[in-house]
């Protein structure tokens, strides 16, 4: 049976290269792994007072990771960090206490940017925010893109085939980790 996986984008951006790197991964994904993408847009800023009456969008949010099998950050870097979009969408989903949505859930960090250094320190990021409110990490392949900005046509499909490949190499090593977890 396939695997859900909730491949969360950590970029609003139209053009983004993150959400085309997402994109790219469902089409070269095996087929025992269905993957959604989960843009951000519409998410309302998390605010411990609305927490008695969530709005419909976190609910919804919560909901969509609730239902995967598994998630999959794919996010740019922002000043060394992780985008407030996407920091907001875990604080979200973290949340009641005690029953964060990612709470059990295999969790893949691919890190991307068309600089040299490829979103290392967003991924760093993520793995110091999310063990207290995730299941495992995928630690190895890691994977860091760098140079991405010549990686799409102006379609937004992937046209650098060294990137495809090592798209390729790291989904088979999630899809392999997801089926051994969650068998
Ligand atoms: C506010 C801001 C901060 C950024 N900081 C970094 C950074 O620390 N490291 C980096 O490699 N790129 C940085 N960039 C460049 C982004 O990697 C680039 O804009 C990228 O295309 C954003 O991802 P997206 O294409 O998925 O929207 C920054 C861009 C913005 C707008």
């Amino acid at each position: 049976m396939a695997h859900t996986v909730a491949v969360i984008v950590g970029s609003l951006r139209k053009e983004s290269f993150s959400l085309k790197i997402a994109n790219a991964f469902t089409k070269i994904a095996a087929p025992s792994l269905k993957l959604e993408i989960v843009t951000l847009h519409g998410l309302s800023f998390f605010n411990q007072d609305l927490e008695a009456t969530p709005p419909a969008d976190w609910v919804a949010f919560r909901e969509k990771i609730q239902k995967s099998d598994a998630v999959l950050f794919v996010t740019p870097e922002y000043n060394r960090s992780i985008p407030g979009v996407l920091k907001n969408a875990i604080d979200v989903g973290s949340r009641p206490s005690g029953k964060s949505s990612f709470l059990g859930k295999p969790i893949g960090i691919v890190g991307s940017s068309p600089g040299p250094l490829g979103g290392v320190c967003a991924a760093m990021n993520l793995k110091q925010i999310l063990p207290g409110y995730s299941g495992p990490i995928l630690q190895q392949p890691e994977i860091y893109l760098n140079g991405v900005g010549d990686a799409f046509d102006d379609k937004g499909n992937l046209v650098k085939e060294a990137l495809e490949k090592v798209l390729k190499t790291y989904i088979d090593a999630f899809a392999a980790w997801v089926d051994r977890l969650k068998k």
